[in-house]
């Protein structure tokens, strides 16, 4: 045909999706198939409204949907056409069995491995794009060699690095491509085969290759030093309240040092997301599976302030309104785990949500992505929140379609993600129908509270001086 090349990848979620449709977009003479076991997944991508939010993608998807990317259920026979095939798929923490509640599952990744032994005509490279625990590629290959026709693959790991909300930005002009391989000839030449896809448009220099065990490790350990940045500036936070001190400020001071940084040390209300925790869980079990205990610890401990900074909001929420929520309205603004998202996933709001329905709140969630199906998906499972196991529940939680029905009533609001459009809200218009005193809690520190406090508000902040605590500001 008329195509260079055929990639096919397993997996059409928020890795999956993105990175094939700009794979597509910058290599016209390269044929891109994503397919997936779910079929309702596969025909959102191919409609307009697609599965995931994320800015810019529609524009990707639609200038290459039908020319040079497809979408599909017919794994088998996209498998066969393929030249390299990536394997895209969830590789969420175990719930039960060996490492329940820290390793990673690897169940999908060998599935696609088995596929792929099963259905393959010719040789194929096979890339591990999926996040796994280090050595996992040895798996891959064993079972691709299981293979009943004699046929040769190659093994690579290219993990990725794109965050939700900026995948697309993220992924045409990444800081590196990380591509790992076997040191042998045959590693080197599938390597170097698909460092040639992403030179059309990344920089030679930043295309890496290593070992493949480098490779995946690296992925692991990004994203546990990014999320120890996160864990360090809100243990900080944390001691800026008791003392005076504001985090903001703190956190500028530190970052202007150019070997410390200033980006990713902005405290908030914890982390969320799918891979943080899932990833730093993966590595602490790695660790011990090691019997490296220290380093185990060390890594934990990322978690534990993560989960202590989540709690501390909530249970400062319930202190400043007099020790009781019951029965009262509050407005949470924000339930993605970060602005620009629909993603739901390990979202902090979701910890908040709890404790405050535990308290007996009424609580009115606006998000101006998520749906409210998959908030309950999300409680239910990380939480085991859910209208089987506490009935009346969902009746609990109201979600509303705009910032101002929230309010509107409410004790207090609650500000979780940091989505724009929450800077730009009528606050005069928002404390007139509230109840007095009027409470705002600022959970991702983007809201004027000088302007806030003349209205009348009382404004609690994450790491940020309380003048009715500190006589001297
Ligand atoms: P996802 O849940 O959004 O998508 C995974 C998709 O794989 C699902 O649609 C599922 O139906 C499909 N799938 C599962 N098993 C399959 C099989 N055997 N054959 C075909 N399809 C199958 O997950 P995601 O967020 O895209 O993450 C995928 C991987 O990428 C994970 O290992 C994750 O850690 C990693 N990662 C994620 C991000 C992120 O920001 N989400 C960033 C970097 C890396
Ligand atoms: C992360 C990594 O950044 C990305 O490189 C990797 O490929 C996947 O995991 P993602 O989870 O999509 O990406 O979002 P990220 O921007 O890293 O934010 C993760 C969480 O940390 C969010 O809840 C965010 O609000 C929080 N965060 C981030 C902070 O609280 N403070 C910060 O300064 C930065």
């Amino acid at each position: 045909d008329e195509f260079d090349l055929h990639i096919c990848c397993m997996g059409a979620g928020y890795v999956g999706g993105p990175t094939m449709a700009v794979i597509a977009a910058k290599c016209p003479k390269v044929r891109v198939c994503v397919v997936d076991l779910s079929q309702k997944q596969i025909d959102a991508w191919n409609s307009p409204d697609l599965p995931i939010y994320e800015p810019g993608l529609p524009e990707v998807v639609a200038q290459c949907l039908g020319k040079n990317l497809f979408f599909s259920t017919d794994i088998d026979a996209e498998i066969k056409k393929a030249d390299i095939v990536f394997i895209s798929v969830n590789t969420p923490t175990k719930t039960m069995g060996i490492g329940a509640g820290r390793a990673a599952n690897v169940k999908n990744c060998e599935l696609c491995a088995r596929k792929i032994a099963e259905v393959s005509e010719s040789d194929k490279i096979v890339v591990e794009k999926s996040t796994v625990p280090v050595r996992t590629a040895q798996a891959v290959r064993r079972v691709l060699d299981c293979n009943e026709r004699g046929l040769k693959f190659q093994v690579l790991s290219n993990p990725e690095f794109l965050a939700e909300g900026t995948a697309i930005p993220d992924l045409m002009s990444p800081d590196r491509v990380l591509i790992g391989g076997v040191q042998t000839p045959e590693g080197i030449a599938a390597a170097e085969k698909l460092a040639g896809v992403y030179a059309n448009w990344v920089p030679r220099e930043q295309i890496l290759t290593t070992n493949l065990w480098s490779s995946e490790l690296s992925k692991l350990v990004a994203n546990a030093f990014l999320a120890q940045r996160v864990s360090s500036i809100n243990s900080i936070s944390a001691l800026c309240e008791a003392t005076g001190a504001n985090v903001s400020e703190v956190s500028r001071c530190v970052g202007m040092d150019d070997r410390i940084g200033k980006r990713f040390l902005n405290s908030s209300i914890g982390f969320g997301g799918s891979c943080f925790q899932k990833d730093i869980l993966n590595l602490v079990y790695l660790c011990e599976t090691y019997g490296l205990q220290e380093c185990a610890d060390y890594w934990n401990q990322v978690i534990l302030m993560n989960n202590y900074q989540k709690k501390r909001f909530s249970e400062k929420m319930v202190s400043s309104m007099f020790n009781t929520v019951t029965g009262k309205k509050i407005a949470i603004l924000g339930f993605a785990f970060k602005k620009d998202t629909g993603d739901v996933r390990e979202t902090p709001s979701m910890f908040v949500v709890r404790d405050l329905v535990m308290e007996q709140a009424k609580v009115h969630v606006y998000d101006p992505q998520v749906k409210r199906e998959d908030m309950w998906v999300e409680m239910n499972y990380t939480c085991n929140l859910s209208e089987e196991t506490h009935p009346g529940v969902e009746a609990a939680v109201t979600t509303s379609t705009s910032a101002y029905d929230a309010c509107d009533g409410a004790h207090a609001l609650a500000v979780l993600t940091e989505w724009d459009e929450f800077k730009e809200l009528d606050y005069q218009k928002i404390y007139q129908k509230m109840a007095k005193p009027a409470f705002v809690f600022d959970g991702r520190n983007i809201l004027d509270h000088e302007a806030l406090r003349k209205i009348g508000f009382e404004v609690h902040a994450i790491g940020k001086p309380d003048p009715n605590k500190f006589s001297d500001l």
